[in-house]
């Protein structure tokens, strides 16, 4: 419900049973019983209060992935609401701030769980003045799940545990394939909610016209081949164009898994029927970013894995900066305003996207073996991902006092460890 400047919701975060395979019941758990969760929307200076309900067995929190939001109201693993326990959620959304965001649980331990059994939902900020907001809109989440024969969510496999879990099933808003039908110039939103699948999106015979990123509208638009989209991930497009059926792909993507995996493969996500000829004039500036700041402090932040022995079985530890995730440890300290230059390093023989709580950030540029390239274009991002032995810089600014997470969106590293803790005075 919305009164003028204030924007409230209720979620109630609960098990309950689908039929997914035909004649099995499969039990999800979900916000408000739907998958995705409900949309919010609010304008830049709104106030958001969200009274949460948790229905599940398992403590939880809901994180505001992306939003500026203050960190005691930003769903942090030491904020956990008890099972059958209820809080609200409120924050306000600062000017600039307009951009494609999503909501999903941050318990210590149980994040990857409680998301790949459906919980995530979406969240859109908007601009009084966005130069975009004639066009009609188009929502589109990816999302992957893994059934059993008989129905049920199949827990995590070691190979999970090590890769990041992939379902059989990629849906797009929920299906399998959907017939998309454009009949004028529309701008998309997408999502990767997946735990771990990256999608490497293309529309075969078209361009990519790249309109925003996490944080919302590029400078200028950008027409690409293919987009990655790493799990986390959000983009804005432009689609228009001439009458024709087109698939909406994801396209194979080897991101290093480690162990014998089957080799990736090309994934048709939908069927995008332009059912008439459509084209859009866009402004050629969609937006000015703020001059960048220069920084006054540097921090460096280094992802690995080691094999360790456990009961005579190898397992993988997943770190940064040699250790792993501690709720009670302090890795860095910031100061709230100051920009700095973070230098994320992956070193590691796999793919890891990294991501910051709390922000927006830009990147400045990226270097794999010694060879340093600028970022393309100026965008605001929380979440990029890191090849192996690659490293990028990052403008960070602080808007809020308080604990922050960053850490590998691959949720289960992240969940067994791939993630530190900086706190902003
Ligand atoms: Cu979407 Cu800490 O994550
Ligand atoms: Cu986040
Ligand atoms: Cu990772």
């Amino acid at each position: 419900s919305s009164k003028k400047g204030m924007v409230s919701a209720t979620l109630t975060a609960e098990p309950y049973e689908v039929e997914l395979l035909p004649g099995k019941k499969t039990t999800v758990w979900a916000y408000n019983q739907h998958i995705p969760g409900p949309l919010i929307e609010a304008f830049e200076g709104d106030i958001v209060e969200i009274r949460f309900i948790n229905k599940l067995a398992q403590p939880t929190t809901v994180h505001w992935h992306g939003l500026p939001v203050p960190s005691d109201q930003d769903g942090n693993p030491q904020d956990a609401v008890p099972v059958g326990g209820e809080r609200l959620y409120r924050f306000s959304l600062p000017k600039g701030c307009a951009g494609t965001y999503w909501y999903h649980p941050h318990p210590h331990g149980d994040t990857a769980e409680q998301v790949y059994r459906g919980l995530a939902g979406l969240f859109i900020v908007r601009a009084k003045d966005d130069v975009l907001a004639h066009l009609p809109e188009q929502h589109l989440v990816i999302s992957d799940l893994k059934l059993a024969a008989d129905g049920s969510i199949p827990d995590n496999t070691m190979n999970d545990w090590m890769n990041g879990r992939e379902g059989q099933f990629v849906l797009l808003n929920g299906q399998r394939q959907p017939l998309i039908k454009v009949a004028e110039a529309q701008r998309w939103r997408i999502w990767n909610a997946c735990s771990a699948r990256y999608l490497r999106l293309a529309l075969p015979g078209r361009k990519i016209i790249l309109l925003g990123s996490d944080g919302g509208l590029l400078e200028k638009a950008q027409q690409l081949d293919e987009l990655l989209l790493a799990p986390g991930s959000r983009a804005e497009w432009l689609v228009a164009g001439p009458e024709a059926e087109v698939d909406l792909m994801a396209m194979a993507y080897d991101r290093h898994k480690m162990g014998a995996v089957a080799p990736e493969q090309d994934i048709k996500l939908a069927t995008i029927q332009f059912i008439q000829n459509t084209s859009a004039q866009l402004p050629e500036r969609l937006r000015s970013l703020p001059p960048k700041r220069i920084p006054v402090a540097k921090k460096r932040v280094v992802f690995s894995e080691t094999m360790s022995m456990e009961g005579g079985q190898h397992s993988m530890q997943f770190l940064v900066n040699g250790k792993s995730y501690d709720m009670q440890r302090v890795d860095f300290v910031s100061r709230v305003g100051d920009t700095e230059l973070w230098e994320i390093f992956n070193d590691s023989h796999m793919d890891h996207p990294f991501h910051m709580h709390g922000m927006q950030f830009e990147m400045i540029d990226s270097t794999l073996k010694g060879k340093t390239s600028p970022a393309p274009w100026r965008a605001l991002i929380d979440t990029f991902n890191l090849l192996p032995q690659q490293s990028a810089r990052i403008l960070v600014t602080q808007q809020h006092k308080g604990l922050r997470m960053y850490h590998c969106h691959i949720l289960e590293h992240e969940g067994q460890g791939m993630m530190g803790q900086v706190l902003v005075k």
